[in-house]
């Protein structure tokens, strides 16, 4: 059987950069292949839809894009420049921001952080969002200067069957709160945050129904929270055809089955769990079927009533208390504002007749080792010849030396059989794809990275190292 096609979305800036071969051919004469392109004016463009959806609501806002979603400057100069919020959570991600120009007033610190952090944090004035009973602790003895350290709590455990690695446990947010009520002359506390890392709004609405009770009790203990952090994890869309999804997914589980030829490399399942002719649990993937959009889903939640609460709207019960909501989206922001451009090195048949598409790209440089990017990848012709060979079922396959260096574990099906020299384009990898766990591994360098501005006279590319120098200079500096 042939395994259908899983075509991706693609942005139309980014559609109308591919179209304009000259603009792509001068990147990779430039940088080189592999590359990892960036699009800030994709990034922006995401922005502005999730800016209008919550300036159309009652309660006031904060974005804060979370920055371990991409390494890019130009992505963090971009939200920099758009006067939002940042997330860091790493001392690296924290000297990225203060160089992109945000002042210490638009940061926030998240995740788990050790004293040095910590120490650093509370010297620039940085919003912690605290992770654990010990970073509050320790805040309260580190906290000596003229300045409260402003803190919001994180905290998790909304469904008891579900236990996370962050957050404080609800059963013990009463013992944060007593440190808090302590310490108030040196800690300032802002609010309550959570993330949650389903895409789930329901979920969502039940989590900040909780954190509402819980600002209630902080009144009661004397504080005074204004925020309310929802965290990320708002969606993106990666597919062109949803019902095409579906139907690969029926196919793959089929031949996990033992239906039809194989679609999958080895003994990969993906996290099915394959007995006999039965296929049982969730895949590993993406919810790659997914048609809502971010501002959607973001929609979705600032509008849903809540019971407590008369059936007044999350949007409208923050405003009613005057909490500030904050946001973290990370792939949302840069959702198709990247792609990744690899090289056919060689095509050859495996003994079993399967054809497998070396690349000059490893598995980690597109997606971490337990995903599977289940859209397929653009193939253009490197030597810009008319292509007209038949359709082809193939495995892509990464230049290490290991078994496992499979880009894909499922078949792909592609409208011809690429030769050495063309280019595969892995669509929409700016997402905790390409930096993610990318190594360099044989003492091959990691992909550029290179970020595509557009202007009057079409597409420039600019070194994504170099892209705060070039625009603070005007882009004088971009080619
Ligand atoms: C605390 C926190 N906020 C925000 C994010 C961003 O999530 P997303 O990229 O799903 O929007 C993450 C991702 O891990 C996170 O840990």
């Amino acid at each position: 059987m042939t395994a259908p096609a899983l075509p991706a979305l693609i942005d139309p800036m980014v559609r109308a950069f591919l179209d304009d071969r000259r603009a792509l051919d001068t990147a990779l004469d430039v940088y080189g292949s592999p590359l990892n392109l960036v699009f800030p004016e994709v990034f922006t463009q995401k922005l502005t839809r999730l800016v209008a959806e919550l300036s159309r609501r009652p309660a006031r806002y904060r974005i804060c894009y979370a920055h371990k979603v991409n390494q890019a400057s130009s992505f963090v100069r971009a939200a920099a420049s758009a006067g939002i919020g940042i997330d860091v959570a790493s001392v690296g991600e924290l000297d990225s921001a203060q160089g992109a120009g945000f002042a210490p007033g638009r940061i926030e610190a998240t995740g788990p952080k050790g004293t040095a952090f910590l120490r650093r944090l509370i010297d620039d004035g940085v919003v912690v969002n605290v992770d654990n009973q010990w970073e509050l602790d320790t805040i309260a003895e580190l906290a000596t200067g003229s300045a409260p350290v402003r803190v919001l709590l994180r905290v998790s455990g909304f469904d008891p069957g579900r236990v996370s690695r962050f957050g404080i446990p609800l059963g013990r947010v009463e013992r944060a709160m007593a440190t808090l009520t302590a310490h108030r002359d040196r800690i300032e506390f802002l609010g309550f945050a959570f993330h949650l890392d389903s895409g789930d709004v329901g979920e969502r609405v039940r989590a900040v129904d909780r954190c509402l009770t819980l600002t209630e009790s902080a009144y009661e203990h004397g504080l005074a929270p204004s925020v309310l952090n929802i965290g990320g994890g708002l969606r993106q869309v990666f597919t062109a055809d949803a019902a095409g999804f579906e139907r690969y997914m029926l196919a793959l589980r089929a031949s996990l089955a033992g239906g039809g030829a194989p679609m999958s490399w080895g003994s990969t399942t993906f996290g099915y769990q394959v007995d006999g002719g039965s296929v049982r649990g969730v895949p590993v993937f993406h919810k790659y079927g997914n048609t809502v959009a971010a501002e959607r889903m973001l929609a979705e939640l600032l509008d849903a009533p809540l019971e407590r609460h008369g059936g007044r709207t999350v949007a409208q019960v923050a405003a009613d208390n005057l909490l500030e909501l904050w946001l973290e989206p990370g792939k949302a922001l840069v959702d198709h504002a990247g792609l990744t451009v690899a090289t056919v090195e060689v095509v050859k048949e495996a003994s079993d007749g399967t054809i497998l598409v070396d690349l000059d790209i490893s598995r980690d440089a597109v997606t971490p080792a337990d995903q599977e990017v289940m859209v397929d990848p653009l193939v253009l012709p490197g030597d810009g010849r008319v292509v007209d060979d038949a359709p082809a079922q193939v495995y892509f396959a990464g230049r290490l030396c290991l078994e496992r260096d499979l880009i894909t574990n499922h078949v792909v099906s592609l409208p011809w059989v690429p030769r050495p020299g063309d280019l595969v384009i892995f669509p929409n990898t700016a997402a905790y794809h390409m930096d993610l766990s990318a190594a360099s591994a044989s003492m091959r360098p990691p992909a550029a990275k290179v970020a595509i501005l557009r202007d009057a006279d079409g597409f420039r590319t600019c070194a994504d190292a170099e892209f705060l120098a070039a625009t603070a200079a005007g882009l004088s500096e971009a080619r």
